[in-house]
């Protein structure tokens, strides 16, 4: 079974063709970083037009690389939420078309369970398993009971943890996005040179065990660079390592508390699972992986190329949904806010 999948939710045009036996055939992606970089950041209406420009030409490109045409298709994928809107109506429109022209099924996908499946792509993995998803515009802990199945069990009061990412490298003067330049730069300063607070660590109020906030420590960071006289390039770098490891040093603990709900509810877990584009970073892979092995429990994170926005997580959460018949109406409307925990049934 080949479904090809489009993801044009935010700054990435992707398309590509996976099989049910979880071959990747193609994953072609253009990033549109160049665009957004002289703006710090993702502006909605450049990235729609940047989408519609490219994606006919990702779409062949895809199918050429996979060595298959439109009639060898079963399905075909699209992100149809949560993401900016109109790069989202970009991708739907030419998967409806696509679907209405070939009469094959059309699968409006969730992003966020795209980025949650991505696991069962790269290796088997069967259900429940708890999933840390961490990306630019979410951070969430839920339990993953089937491909449409969610149960959240915490989330961010504020920002998402790669939008904070985004924003201290904003602060630090570093380019966008965000996440690849604090983790270089890490490495090469002291951790504990900045003291920047932790919300929310070791919280009792068992309704904040698995929430995350990150507003305070993006202050936290502009206070400490304003009492510097001037910044080096030294300075830089311990705030990058301090930084990252206040946030490694959150997101283990409340994975930790999350797990620990897990075992106190009798949840048969098979794996915890790190997904969404801040998985790709190898500190927070090596810290996850350690509170794994004390809790004896199976760490996976897929490979660094599947965590970032790409179209094989969307082709593939296609596949799922197909399996489960769970086949969507072509007047499906695209939906700009979406929570994981509302999926249900063949929506
Ligand atoms: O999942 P993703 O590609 O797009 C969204 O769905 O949001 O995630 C993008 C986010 C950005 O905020 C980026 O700064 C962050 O992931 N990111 C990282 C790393 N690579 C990307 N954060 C920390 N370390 C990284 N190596
Ligand atoms: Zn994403």
């Amino acid at each position: 079974m080949l479904v090809l999948g489009i993801e044009t939710s935010c700054d990435e045009t992707s398309a590509a063709v996976v099989s049910s036996e979880r071959k990747i055939l193609s994953n072609v992606l253009i990033s549109q970083i160049d665009e957004h970089k002289t703006y710090g950041g993702v502006v909605p209406e450049v990235g729609a037009r940047a989408h519609l420009e490219v994606l006919e030409t990702i779409i062949s490109q895809a199918l050429q690389q996979a060595n298959v045409t439109l009639d060898d298709l079963e399905g075909i994928a699209v992100t149809a939420g949560p993401g900016l809107i109109g790069g989202v109506f970009v991708g739907v429109t030419m998967a409806k078309a696509i679907a209405a022209a070939k009469k094959i099924p059309f699968l409006a996908i969730n992003h966020l369970a795209g980025h949650a499946l991505t696991a069962r792509l790269a290796e088997p993995l069967d259900f429940p398993y708890l999933l840390l998803l961490v990306s630019g515009g979410h951070s969430q802990l839920l339990i993953v009971k089937s491909a449409l199945e969610y149960i959240l069990l915490g989330t961010t009061l504020d920002d998402a943890v790669g939008e904070a990412f985004d924003k201290v490298a904003k602060i630090l003067g570093l380019s966008y996005p965000g996440g690849p330049s604090i983790e270089r730069l890490a490495r090469l300063g002291d951790p504990k040179k900045f003291g920047l607070p932790r919300p929310l660590l070791h919280h009792k109020d068992a309704s904040l065990k698995c929430s995350f906030s990150f507003s305070g420590l993006k202050t936290a960071v502009r206070q400490e660079i304003a009492k510097l006289p001037f910044m080096q390039e030294e300075d830089c770098q311990d705030m990058a390592a301090s930084f990252q490891t206040t946030v490694i040093d959150i997101l283990t603990d409340r994975s930790s508390n999350a797990l620990e709900v897990c075992l106190h509810q009798g949840i048969a877990l098979n794996a915890f699972v790190v997904a969404g584009g801040v998985a790709s970073n190898q500190s927070l892979r090596e810290a996850l992986q350690k509170v794994c092995q004390n809790f004896g429990i199976k760490f996976i994170a897929p490979p660094a190329v599947l965590c970032t926005d790409n179209a094989a997580m969307i082709a593939w959460a296609g596949i799922e949904k197909l399996r489960l018949k769970a086949i969507d109406a072509l007047d499906f409307a695209p939906k700009p806010r979406w929570p994981l925990e509302s999926i249900k049934g063949g929506e």
